[in-house]
């Protein structure tokens, strides 16, 4: 891979998001609940880094911009070999060119997978707590929630394999959506664990599609592994869905990876995008953005962010335990999403999103978005710059720390 340009970030650099039309900053679209947000508010919500780009991505979109003509384009060689280049050095995964499926979206590529691989009334398992769009998107479809809730055993959460093993025998459920990494919890997945899930999905036809959005972000030496490295019969009976929009906060430019190497499946995934009369493609800047994320400039700036990641989340931590014990902070291996127990200091769930949002001034991710087991607990963004993050455990000191 061609090495472009050096990729620079400093954390110290404070980047005004305020008035860019931003999701999360202008606070929009945001949960029923929020009431009190205003101009002194805190985002700490919707999944996005308050960090910029690294310099190569600038670079080379700003060329395209100067080039002028922005006519209907198709994806270039690099745009394929960056992703094979990514994968391969990133998890060990060999793939063809042909097994990768453009979509505008991780989401929108769920929702493909829900119509191209399940009928109206078909079970979907999805494991709670979880990413709310899984669930909106087997609703909106007409399928029905199978949850294979986690187990929770003092903040460290396991999966409960034998209701799965249930659950996955039921032959109305036809589909598994895994978080890998799992948000919000922050938990990576083992290798032991992804192959038993794999295991069960094969055995008993219920296709497994593995979101694997945050694969990047793992912190603190744990480690990742893809379902495409495990066996053949679990590759085959899988979709995997990438997108370099978490790693290098380039969400606005929507462009995701959906990983099919059964050509049956795929065929079959293909069909639903075209009769929606979308193009399996990426957007002009989707795909430059793709090709100069996956570089070895991106590679560097990744293990800066994640360095960067991993001292807010130390000092997020070390703050709490010394200054407000009552909340706990979770066991976090990989994500930007610290998952903090509240369920201590005795509040309804009413009561705690008003303190957060009236007296506290901040906007985060009340826990029961995230389905039943949310409730007591929070979700908060820690991709912020260092003064916010103080500000916010100031704040949160001042509303629970007495
Ligand atoms: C697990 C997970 N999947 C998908 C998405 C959204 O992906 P996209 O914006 O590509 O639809 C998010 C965003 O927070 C996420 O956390």
């Amino acid at each position: 891979m061609k090495k472009v340009s050096k990729a620079i970030i400093n954390f110290d650099d404070y980047v005004e998001r305020k008035n860019t039309d931003s999701r999360k900053w202008s606070m929009a679209g945001m949960h029923e609940m929020a009431t009190y947000v205003d101009d002194n508010s805190i985002p700490l919500w919707v999944a996005d880094m308050d960090y910029k780009v690294p310099t190569i991505i600038i670079e080379k979109l700003k060329k395209r911009v100067e080039h002028g003509v922005f006519g209907y384009s198709i994806p270039s060689e690099e745009y394929y070999n960056s992703i094979k280049y990514w994968n391969k050095i990133r998890n060990n995964w060999e793939i063809e060119k042909e097994w990768i499926v453009s979509t505008p979206g991780v989401v929108v590529g769920l929702n493909f997978a829900i119509k191209a691989f399940t009928a109206i009334g078909d079970g979907i398992i999805i494991q709670n707590p979880v990413y709310p769009p899984f669930k909106s998107s087997i609703l909106n479809n007409n399928r029905v929630i199978v949850d294979n809730s986690l187990i929770d055993k003092n903040g460290l959460y396991f999966i409960d394999f034998e209701d799965l093993e249930k659950k996955a025998s039921n032959p109305k459920n036809k589909l598994m959506i895994i978080c890998n990494p799992h948000n919000p919890i922050g938990k990576v997945w083992t290798k032991e664990d992804l192959e038993k899930i794999g295991e069960i999905c094969f055995r008993n036809n219920v296709i497994l599609i593995s979101d694997e959005i945050h694969s990047d972000l793992i912190l603190f030496g744990n480690k990742f592994t893809t379902i495409g490295i495990l066996n053949e019969n679990i590759i085959n009976n899988s979709i995997i869905c990438t997108s370099p929009s978490k790693t290098f906060n380039i969400a606005g430019i929507p462009v995701s990876n959906i990983i099919i190497s059964n050509e049956k499946l795929r065929m079959e995934y293909l069909n639903e995008i075209i009769k929606s009369g979308l193009k399996p493609i990426p957007s002009l800047f989707g795909a430059i953005a793709v090709e100069s994320c996956y570089t070895l400039d991106g590679l560097e700036w990744l293990e800066e962010v994640k360095r960067n990641l991993e001292n807010n989340y130390i000092y997020l931590k070390d703050y709490l335990k010394e200054n407000i014990p009552k909340i706990t902070c979770g066991h976090l291996e990989g994500t930007y999403l610290a998952w903090l127990d509240f369920k201590k200091l005795g509040y309804s769930n009413q009561v705690l999103n008003e303190k957060l949002e009236k007296e506290a001034k901040l906007v985060i991710d009340p826990g029961e978005i995230f389905g039943e087991m949310g409730t007591g607990f929070i979700r908060l963004n820690f991709a912020c710059h260092k003064k916010i993050l103080i500000e916010t455990l100031e704040r949160l000191k001042i509303v629970f720390g007495k």
